[in-house]
């Protein structure tokens, strides 16, 4: 579903502050395959994902998306294909409009012309169900605008709205960092429901290390721009997080102030 072949990005390219941030890095996503990447600041994670939807240009390798080859299509072009959440709740819905009309603009992403549903009354219905799923209680507050919501029920909303049309892969960036324990476990449950769901190839940054050995399918670890650790199977099912700090804490630098060990 995804292919990374041989990328590399460097930022600040013949200046003083060139810098590597991608490192040839290969990468091969089934469908339905759930990645969570750790690693220390500054490997490159971010950089990853953003190469992936678009934001930088890479400077050698290929992006392949379900037989797509995407390397040189721009940002907007690729969205319609990539579901993103990050870090900060405020950076994925519109706070001054309605939950409804979120949705019904995420429902419209990569629709042509013409076939925009607006929100009619089979698309209401489909809203309802998908927003009680959350168990928030956002079905009873759809005409009220986003500003309202707690950064958690953002969250869980944009979750819902990157997810409302299927994409071919989704990437969410700490996406649980910012948020109040009891809510970030929430979140991660609902993550994990919507990609079981929709079997959905994902990718999701972690700074808890215990997140990323127990939820998904496949833990990866980065280091100044490539991938220095690749579980999956019984080598990840047996991994702890005191083995993995024990073999690649410090002198990767992975154990940090952010990373979050228990
Ligand atoms: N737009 C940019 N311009 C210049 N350098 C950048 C840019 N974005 C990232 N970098 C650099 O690239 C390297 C990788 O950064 P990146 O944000 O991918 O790290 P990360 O693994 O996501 O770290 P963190 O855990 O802190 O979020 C860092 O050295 C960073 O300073
Ligand atoms: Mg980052």
């Amino acid at each position: 579903m995804l292919i990374i072949d041989n990328l590399s990005k460097t930022f600040g390219k013949g200046t003083i502050n060139e810098n590597l941030a991608i490192d040839n890095l290969s990468l091969f996503l089934e469908e339905g395959e759930f990645v969570t990447i750790i690693g220390g600041n500054g490997a490159g994670k971010s950089t990853l994902l953003n190469c992936i939807s678009g934001v930088y240009e890479v400077d050698k390798g290929r992006i392949m998306l379900d037989d797509i080859d995407v390397t040189f299509k721009p940002e907007y072009k690729r969205s319609k294909f990539i579901g993103r959440v990050f870090q900060d709740p405020l950076r994925g819905t519109a706070h001054d409009m309605t939950i409804e009309e979120n949705l019904s603009i995420a429902y419209d992403k990569g629709k042509p012309k013409g076939l925009k549903p607006g929100i009619g009354k089979k698309y209401h219905k489909l809203f309802r169900e998908r927003l009680s799923l959350l168990e928030l209680g956002l079905e009873d507050r759809m005409k009220q605008k986003v500003g309202l919501l707690s950064g958690g029920q953002r969250q869980a909303l944009t979750l819902l709205m990157s997810t409302i049309v299927k994409p071919k892969v989704l990437l969410l960036d700490e996406h649980t960092a910012a948020l109040d324990p009891s809510i970030a476990k929430k979140v991660l449950e609902l993550t994990n429901e919507i990609v079981k769901e929709y079997n959905l190839c994902t990718i999701m940054i972690t700074h808890n290390m215990k997140a990323a050995l127990e939820h998904g399918t496949r833990t990866i670890m980065m280091l100044d721009g490539r991938i220095v650790l690749d579980l999956k199977g019984k080598e990840r099912k047996d991994m702890t997080v005191e083995r993995l700090v024990e073999q690649f804490g410090n002198k990767n630098g992975l154990y940090n102030d952010r990373m979050i060990l228990g």
